[in-house]
């Protein structure tokens, strides 16, 4: 693992930063060889610029109405992603789309972590509570987490890794979400080791794991 330069990741974040702090974890334990060079926050509350502040992570609190346009708002954040060598993007509870140029330059590089099993219980609307809602009103005796290749529209990307959990029948949202956050945690780190070991590929269309070497 040593002799591989370690991945540079940008994360992008809305919220609390749960992922992001995993992420940071596993690499503090050098189970990941990547780097989190860069963090672009949605919001200045938002607890994962925290995480940001203590890890030393460069963060940057962005969104398109600071910019005149849409053009203007992408040129900026491929700056930042140039600036930092970015290798891939990981958005980790990030609330707002990816411009299109963005999506463009960083294709089958940028990944997504979203708190159901897609395509079921996804787009536009379908985030934090209103995901494990939907997934209890249905009724569904399974749920799980998906780590998905982002695309134009919201959580319509390839899948690249997914895992279960239960539905027990006392679950709130708040139960069923803690339950999914834990396996967030496993495989997010878990996406980012394959690109880092540089497993994945993305052959027309479906995203195929290569084998570890022996
Ligand atoms: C996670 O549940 C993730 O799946 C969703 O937003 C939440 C972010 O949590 N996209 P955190 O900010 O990483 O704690």
């Amino acid at each position: 693992m040593a002799d591989t330069p370690a991945l540079a990741v940008a994360v992008f974040v809305s919220g609390r930063g749960s992922n992001v702090q995993a992420i940071q974890d596993k690499i503090d334990r050098a189970e990941l060889n990547a780097r989190i060079v860069l963090m672009i926050s949605s919001s200045a509350k938002a607890g994962a610029l925290e995480i940001a502040r203590r890890h030393h992570i460069p963060a940057f609190t962005l969104t398109a109405d600071q910019y005149v346009d849409e053009a203007a708002y992408s040129q900026a954040l491929l700056h930042l992603l140039e600036d930092h060598a970015v290798r891939l993007i990981v958005l980790a509870g990030y609330l707002k789309k990816v411009p299109v140029q963005i999506v463009q330059s960083y294709r089958h590089r940028m990944i997504n972590i979203h708190p159901a099993l897609l395509p079921s219980f996804g787009g536009q609307g379908l985030y934090g509570r209103h995901v494990h809602e939907a997934v209890l009103n249905y009724g569904c005796k399974v749920s799980g987490a998906t780590v998905h290749l982002v695309d134009f529209e919201y959580d319509t990307g390839q899948p690249l890794l997914q895992r279960c959990v239960p539905v027990q029948e006392e679950d709130t949202p708040e139960t069923l979400a803690a339950r999914v956050l834990a396996v967030e945690h496993e495989i997010l780190p878990e996406a980012i080791r394959l690109f880092a070991e540089n497993r994945i590929q993305v052959q027309e269309g479906r995203v195929r794991i290569r084998a570890e070497r022996g």
